[in-house]
């Protein structure tokens, strides 16, 4: 029989496209003993699972893999509650509200960063702008003190440790637990205050929410707010990460790029297919369910690969290769994430944020390649990713000519 890899090795870390090739092909359903959960690696079996209507699999999961940190947030919800938690939050992140209120946000936050390091003629795309940007952008958009922006970003930092803490360390498990406290000892008093004075910020959006006859609680807006953290901050910071990596590795889809901006939207959707930043996420199977020809047992936990599923050739043509001219994505002008891959998962869980990642996307690529007509990767310098739970480059190091000030 197939053994599952071992999806906590350094071999895998390194490198886990030969392994998620080698389940999709030999072994599509196989149980992983560290994890203790099934893993599933073909496009239309992970598929399957997130358009599931909670009849077979739910995000049951999630009350021990985020609860610790977060509190009860939008992704353990299910049926008619989720329902109106995403009527609820959903509003704030498309249309006007994005258009008017956050665009300009994210554009400031964009340029503040680049401004540091564009006369410089050398910058680290990771570390001085992508893992800081899409921070500044949620702390901004609710509203925050911009002296309190440190202190976000390291609640930031632990968050995203606790997610990603696979192996179970107990000091990042710890770290975590207290980052939930000393967040809600921050927001609440916040929030409580914005009730009394309703701006015209996201968390003044949250607290005025009422769909229904239904409002958020003070800890059901915390709760969003540090899922906001991992999920709006990690992922995009990936994406950015991964999105300049990939352009930058393929020079002539670069210089394409650069002619003709209304390519963008095409290289976003084609970086979240070939370098996903959420490379797998859970699910929990309410009862027997048949899966690639074998049995997921009922209140089993499922890994779903979307890093394997994004790469399945009876899907995608050629895979391997990162091409924004593919003509099996169907993004050209408009946004349609939701047919050409999985990295936003899909269903009813579907990212409440692609909207603003995309803004946001769109906001820095345009930005950086007006600053830096010339940028180019480091002399010699080879992306490495990083995360096996989340993924993509950990540096990203940059020349280009300096902007004369
Ligand atoms: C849900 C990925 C950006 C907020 C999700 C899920 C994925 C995902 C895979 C589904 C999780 C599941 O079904 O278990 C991404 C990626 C992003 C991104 C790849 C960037 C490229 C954002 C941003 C926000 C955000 C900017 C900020 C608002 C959320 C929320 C959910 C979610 C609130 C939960 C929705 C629900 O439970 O109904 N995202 N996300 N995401 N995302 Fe994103």
């Amino acid at each position: 029989t197939a053994q599952a890899p071992d999806i906590l090795s350094p071999e895998f870390a390194a490198n886990p496209y030969p392994a998620y090739r080698a389940m999709r092909e030999s072994a599509p359903l196989i149980w992983h003993e560290p994890t203790q959960s099934w893993i599933i690696s073909r496009y239309a079996d992970v598929e399957r699972v997130f358009k599931d209507k909670e009849a077979q699999f739910t995000t049951d999961n999630y009350n021990w893999q985020i609860e610790p940190v977060h509190g009860k947030t939008i992704l353990q919800l299910s049926g008619r509650e989720h329902a109106v938690r995403r009527a609820l939050v959903a509003p704030a992140f498309r249309g006007s509200d994005l258009q008017a209120k956050f665009l300009p946000v994210i554009e400031s936050n964009s340029r503040e960063l680049i401004d540091q390091f564009r006369a410089t003629g050398s910058a680290d795309l990771v570390g001085d702008y992508a893992t800081r940007f899409p921070v500044n952008v949620i702390a901004d958009m609710l509203g925050l003190d911009k002296a309190d922006h440190a202190r976000f970003h390291g609640w930031y930092t632990a968050v995203i440790a606790f997610l990603g803490n696979l192996s179970g360390d107990p000091e990042v498990a710890a770290a975590g637990e207290r980052t939930r406290v000393e967040f809600a000892e921050y927001m609440i008093p916040i929030i409580q205050a914005r009730r009394e004075n309703l701006g015209d910020d996201l968390l003044s959006t949250l607290c005025a929410a009422e769909v229904d006859g239904v409002r958020m609680s003070d800890e059901d807006i915390k709760a969003f707010c540090s899922l906001l953290l991992a999920a709006g901050g990690e992922t995009t910071d990936k994406a950015i990460a991964s999105i300049f990596a990939n352009l930058l590795t393929h020079p002539e889809q670069l210089a394409a790029v650069r002619e003709d901006r209304s390519l963008i939207p095409r290289a976003f959707a084609e970086t979240l297919r070939f370098t996903p930043p959420v490379h797998m996420i859970m699910r929990q199977s309410a009862v027997d369910v048949e899966v690639s020809g074998g049995t997921i047992p009922a209140g089993a936990t499922v890994t779903c690969l979307i890093g394997a599923a994004n790469r399945d050739e009876q899907r995608y043509k050629d895979p391997d290769r990162f091409d924004l001219f593919r003509d099996d994505l169907t993004a050209t002008t408009a946004f349609s994430a939701a047919a050409d891959h999985l990295a936003f998962a899909l269903g009813r869980h579907f990212c409440v944020g692609a909207l603003l990642a995309k803004a946001e996307v769109e906001t820095g690529v345009n930005q950086l390649l007006d600053a830096m007509p010339d940028l180019r990767l480091a002399d010699g310098f080879d992306p490495v990713e990083q995360g096996v739970f989340t993924r993509g480059p950990q540096s990203l190091p940059v020349r280009f000519t300096p902007a004369a000030s």
